[in-house]
């Protein structure tokens, strides 16, 4: 039976620990340039319905350095639930390629892909997840710190796709996730609950950037509005102002907090150019490993792993 990468929370805890480690094999082989290509011959389809720098080319050089070929499709290119039925392009790619990663707007659609599809299909980010990226995110803490131990998560702005993927890991992997927005930002219902309902981590929602953030271990943001939402950037700037990550916040933590934030980063609102460029920020090691964690996925899901 394929498997796909949706939600972190369709993989075991032993499962997101084996990838981890196998992320840190692959790493030091694609570093030390050993010829590894158990994607000789294989071909991967990348549906973008919105734009990526990060995504697009950690996908598409992985792939290629683990022996594959990948087809890179823009928004342009497919227009997918537009254009053509996502169920029929679903078997349409299925014939032509072995995986297909797909960034697309609604969640349901990458649902849809998955089932039509013969092939695994991988979420690159819809409306409700990003589980590559806090799959990378785990690991570069992991690289930072040796372990996972007793680890506070600190996440301060928009309650979006990004903490949707922070919940899924902590139904799996122990940690002490907060998560501090505005009143009316929080994340959706569904995930809150999910995580209240589930007892492998702790799970604080707060409306307070002053007092919540002390004692975290990692402060993590992300842009206000996401892609699809910037007509809300201006009503939002207002709004998140004190939930700005600045070197004050960063100081009243009480301890040696690591800033993480997926990118691309607005610079100026969600945090400060010093915060980003401080020795504190980890945010180029979580961008590199994007690469490095979607290859051990990828590996995973064609059982080579
Ligand atoms: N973090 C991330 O997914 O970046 P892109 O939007 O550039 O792919
Ligand atoms: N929340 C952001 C993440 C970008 C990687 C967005 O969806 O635009």
């Amino acid at each position: 039976m394929k498997r796909d990468f949706l939600h972190i929370s369709d993989f075991t805890s032993q499962e997101i620990l084996d990838l981890i480690s196998f992320t840190a094999e692959l790493k030091i082989k694609l570093k030390n340039k050993e010829i590894f290509s158990p994607f000789e011959g294989h071909s991967l389809a990348m549906i973008f319905a919105k734009q990526s720098a990060r995504t697009r080319v950690s996908f598409e050089t992985g792939f290629n350095m683990l022996g594959g070929h990948a087809v890179y499709l823009s928004p342009d290119d497919i227009s997918i639930g537009k254009r053509e039925e996502v169920k029929d392009i679903a078997r349409v790619l299925s014939g032509y390629n072995d995986m297909i990663m797909a960034r697309l707007f609604d969640h349901q659609h990458i649902i849809e892909l998955a089932e039509f599809s013969n092939v695994p299909v991988i979420n690159g980010l819809t409306d409700y997840n990003h589980p590559c990226q806090i799959m990378a995110d785990i690991f570069t803490i992991f690289e930072n710190r040796d372990n996972l131990d007793d680890l506070k998560i600190v996440y301060v702005g928009d309650g979006n796709n990004i903490v949707h993927s922070w919940i899924h890991l902590a139904t799996r992997i122990p940690l002490h996730f907060t998560c501090i927005c505005p009143e009316g930002f929080e994340p959706d219902k569904e995930a809150i609950d999910f995580i209240s309902d589930s007892d492998k981590s702790t799970f604080e929602l707060s409306h307070d950037p002053i007092n919540d953030v002390v004692g975290a271990d990692i402060i993590y943001t992300d842009v206000w509005a996401s892609m699809g939402q910037k007509d809300e950037l201006n009503d939002r700037k207002k709004i998140f102002a004190p939930f700005q990550v600045n070197s004050n916040m960063l100081k009243s933590t009480g301890k040696k907090t690591l800033f993480m934030h997926c990118l691309p980063a607005e610079r100026g609102r969600e945090v400060t150019d010093n915060v980003i460029e401080s020795t504190n920020s980890i945010v180029f090691n979580q961008a590199e490993n994007r690469m490095h964690m979607q290859n051990a996925i990828m590996v995973m899901l064609a059982g080579k792993m």
